[in-house]
């Protein structure tokens, strides 16, 4: 195990609300980064982030950033780079199943399939994480440890779909994970302490499982702050022999 040195700053992407929320007060409430950037489509309007800002002062700090747009992600990094000279943690939390105000639901059959919620899908779960990379890789390259992980779902395992059906979810979580080997590939030879995860949180109890929560066998839907726990727990043990894993929220690897 290598720890984060004392003091310095983290960023959770897709923090507005959901799991993300939860590591944004789990990260503050340990006081263990000096600085906690919190972005979102809407995160300087987001109630949640609004109750931690009255907790938690200047530690906190909002952005707005719609991680489907490349320029809004290159000049958060830009804002970001002036203010710090270095990131630790950077936690890619947004993902998107459905969409209610885009007509956008999980596919049952082929006729289901839409191209603009392919599209979308993409670029949101898929697309987002690997801009953050380019855009962010940077600031998390000063010889110490530095984690750069991405919420992803087992559900994106091609080994592991036995179910068939969620086109464009499972594909797209599929190419994230492929994105972020091939990050950690790069990044073993030009930053060999930044470590690049996959991670799968388990069913958690968010705006994003709310509608299939009926079919959750017993005890396997996890609270936020169950899942947000286990999560910081993998990224505090993990070290560069960990990059380019995809890891389950109890520490199990989960097969591409
Ligand atoms: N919950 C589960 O059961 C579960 C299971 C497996 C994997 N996951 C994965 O875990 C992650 C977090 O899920 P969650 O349950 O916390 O979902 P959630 O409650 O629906 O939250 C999704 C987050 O993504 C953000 N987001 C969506 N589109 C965005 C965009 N274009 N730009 C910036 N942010 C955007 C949302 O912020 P705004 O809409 O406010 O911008 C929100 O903060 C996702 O990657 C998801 O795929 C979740």
């Amino acid at each position: 195990m290598e720890s984060f040195r004392e003091g310095s700053a983290a960023l959770i992407q897709g923090a507005s609300r959901g799991i993300g929320l939860g590591l944004c007060d789990k990260l503050l409430a340990s006081a263990r980064f000096s600085r906690v950037y919190a972005t979102g489509r809407h995160a300087e309007r987001s109630e949640g982030l609004a109750d931690l800002r009255s907790r938690f002062g200047d530690a906190l700090v909002p952005l707005d950033m719609d991680i489907a747009r490349e320029p809004a992600i290159q000049a958060a990094a830009q804002r970001i780079g002036e203010a710090e000279s270095r990131l630790d943690l950077i936690i890619n939390v947004s993902g998107v199943l459905h969409d209610s105000s885009r007509g956008m639901r999980p596919e049952k059959r082929l006729e289901d399939i839409e191209v603009e919620n392919l599209e979308h899908s993409f670029r949101v779960n898929a697309f987002g994480p690997i801009l953050m990379a380019k855009h962010f890789h940077r600031l998390l390259n000063h010889g110490d440890k530095a984690v750069f992980a991405s919420l992803s779902a087992r559900v994106g395992s091609i080994e592991d779909n036995g179910l068939g059906g969620w086109y464009a979810y499972r594909a797209a979580k599929a190419a994230q994970n492929q994105f972020s080997l091939t990050a950690a590939i790069e990044l073993s030879r030009r930053a060999r302490h930044t470590i690049v995860l996959s991670l799968h949180p388990g069913t958690t109890d968010t705006g994003l499982s709310e509608p299939f929560q009926g079919r959750v066998p017993d005890g396997k839907l996890f609270s936020v702050d169950f899942v947000t726990d286990q999560l910081l727990a993998i990224i505090d043990n993990v070290g560069p022999e960990d990059s380019g894993c995809f890891y389950a929220w109890d520490g199990q690897p989960i097969p591409w």
